[in-house]
């Protein structure tokens, strides 16, 4: 397929990296005009060594010529992203969007009225060392799903990302993953965020009770949305990835270490929101959201 795909951190060129390996044609938009760029990869099974793989750039002929086109930006980055590409795609080009949250979709279908709009959530875990330079660090699920009538036929898009890197699968609705990351990253993102540690830091007694708190509120208004989940359902899995992902920094961990703005309001914030909705009350989530909140402005005065 001739993909183009935007926002290569280290989850997108792990994307353009496995969809490369299957013999598609994968272009990279990049925030600069390069033309032309490579990116250094090291496998999953081998740590020290890495192949380089060459990558067309921003070229606005490839961009109209693609069937596919994945979308890796951070949530509040998608629609700023996308507007100046609008005159580019081709109204049956499918648009694959991948971030951490939930809260862009109601945007990018405004924007992309005509295309075939899915959204998907990996548990795949990957970062980048330099610039150019990613390491594939953990296998995990890929989940994709329609977002609007137009994609529902276009369930063969979990079997290019499947060939590309298993398991990936199609789901009825979309959203019951998507809200299930969402647990995830409510519990894990904030708190390594604010208290700086790594992902297995996690483990300690001292943050038991948080986790229990933050598990309870997501799974309240999970099912107040409708979807069947526990409080220990999600607590289970909050520490099946706080043991998997033990050495990892979380993304948002990151970005406030690097003085970047995060995704809090399309995680802790969408719950709140959601919450609300429901007259449901969350304070710890809503602690949280603002803690992360305060750091961002103390670093964007
Ligand atoms: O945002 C992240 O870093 C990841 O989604 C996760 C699952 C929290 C692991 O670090």
């Amino acid at each position: 397929m001739n993909i183009t795909l935007l926002g290569a951190g280290a989850i997108g060129a792990l994307w353009a990296v496995k969809l490369t390996q299957q013999q598609h044609n994968v272009q990279l938009w990049t925030r600069n005009s390069a033309t032309e760029t490579t990116l250094h990869f090291s496998e999953l099974n081998a740590p020290n060594t890495s192949n380089n793989y060459s990558f067309n750039c921003n070229d606005p002929h490839a961009l109209a010529a693609s069937e596919l086109f994945i979308v890796t930006v951070k949530a509040f980055q998608v629609t700023t992203a996308i507007t100046p590409l609008l005159p580019y795609l081709s109204a049956d080009c499918v648009v694959v969007i991948m971030h951490n949250g939930i809260g862009s979709q109601h945007q990018v279908q405004q924007l992309l009225p005509h295309n075939p709009i899915i959204y998907a959530t990996t548990s795949q875990a990957a970062f980048k060392s330099t610039p150019t330079t990613v390491h594939h660090t953990g296998l995990g699920q890929t989940s994709l799903g329609a977002i609007n009538q137009q994609a529902q036929t276009q369930s063969n898009i979990a079997k290019v990302f499947n060939a590309a890197l298993s398991p990936s699968q199609w789901q009825a609705n979309i959203y019951q993953p998507l809200w299930q990351k969402l647990a995830i990253n409510c519990a894990i993102n904030p708190l390594t965020a604010v208290n700086q540690c790594c992902n297995g830091d996690l483990a300690q007694a001292c943050y038991q009770s948080q986790l229990d708190n933050i598990c309870n509120e997501v799974a309240q208004v999970m099912t107040a949305e409708g979807f069947s989940t526990t409080q220990q359902q999600l607590r289970h899995q909050v520490d099946t990835v706080i043991t998997a992902t033990a050495a990892n920094y979380s993304s948002m961990n990151r970005d406030i270490f690097h003085h970047r703005l995060t995704e809090i309001d399309y995680i802790s914030g969408y719950l709140v929101q959601q919450a609300q909705r429901h007259h449901i009350d969350t304070p710890i989530n809503k602690q949280l959201w603002q803690a992360i909140k305060h750091m961002e402005s103390q670093d964007h005065e």
